[in-house]
């Protein structure tokens, strides 16, 4: 729970706040850009307090997916408590966003694939009762991808709660995700099914991977992010621990690769139009280069 006594100072007044406890995993930003900005000192605050039903559900939703717990509603009336949140989020067709981040992954954005051959995680959010709740109604979990080892959170709890086969690649498994039941060697490609294709994608870290959903949706982890201001794709090498120059490498495979939407492990999604060796895509990589 936020702590109103803990408010920043520069909420804009009413019910809608955050507390200090904020750790700028950026969330609040981008679930409710209206609502929330970064301040200065890195902390989220309050820009405008929400006027619509859409804007509390937004609300409602960062809430729930802050990873710390640092917004709340003072005194909020019982009408807020009946709003449903729409999490997990539709993105497109049966592709979702699924909230409740994980402090332990720094809020890392989590992804979930409805499918009748039997639904996917792309990393893991938060254990939570409202989202296994909804994840039970949808028919569990077969697979979780692990897109490296930042973003694993409480695969274990998800594991034992739906029995999910684990993805990893071997070369991010530590102690805490040793007993991942598919360990990926070598560089790759995989194909867990006619769907679903893993390219190892070194860089961030040694063992990260991106996921190829149908050829349409790539799940990038922390390879590949969104400048959504400037509706380009980036990448980073100040978050880079493993190695700059392998990473380059590894956005450059991604030239080969056919997809329409990008959707990163912090930030915004966003859907590209572009398939694979499209002139535009080069210019976007390269981009995420400079
Ligand atoms: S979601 Fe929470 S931790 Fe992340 S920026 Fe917003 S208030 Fe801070
Ligand atoms: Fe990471």
């Amino acid at each position: 729970m936020a702590i109103f006594k803990n408010s920043h100072p520069l909420n804009i007044p009413g019910p809608l706040y955050t507390d200090l406890s904020c750790i700028d995993c950026g969330t609040c930003f981008h679930l409710g850009p209206s609502l929330f900005q970064e301040n200065s000192d890195d902390k989220s605050v309050v820009i405008r307090q929400p006027s619509s039903l859409e804007e509390w559900k937004e609300a409602k939703r960062a809430i729930l997916s802050c990873p710390t717990n640092s917004i709340g509603v003072h005194e909020a009336p019982d009408s807020f408590k009946t709003i449903d949140p729409e999490l997990p989020l539709r993105i497109d067709d049966n592709v979702f966003y699924l909230g409740f981040t994980a402090r332990e992954s720094f809020g890392a954005t989590t992804y979930f694939i409805e499918r009748p051959e039997g639904n996917v995680l792309i990393d893991s959010p938060r254990f939570h009762p409202l989202l296994v709740k909804e994840l039970e109604k949808r028919g569990g979990i077969k697979w979780m991808i692990l897109s490296h080892q930042d973003d694993v959170a409480d695969h274990k709890k998800f594991h034992q709660h739906f029995g999910c086969q684990r993805v990893i690649h071997a070369d991010d498994v530590n102690s805490d995700t040793a007993d991942c039941e598919h360990i990926l060697e070598g560089p790759g490609p995989f194909e867990l099914d006619s769907e679903l294709k893993i390219i190892t994608t070194p860089g961030h870290t040694k063992g990260h991977v991106c996921v190829n959903y149908r050829n349409k949706y790539l799940f990038t982890g922390d390879h590949l992010f969104v400048d959504a201001k400037n509706q380009t794709l980036v990448a980073s090498e100040s978050v880079c621990w493993y190695s700059w120059s392998i990473q380059i490498k590894s956005i450059e495979k991604l030239l080969s690769e056919q997809f329409e939407w990008v959707l990163p492990g912090h930030g915004g999604w966003m859907n590209v139009g572009l398939s694979g060796g499209d002139e535009k895509l080069q210019f976007l990589l390269n981009n995420a280069l400079c």
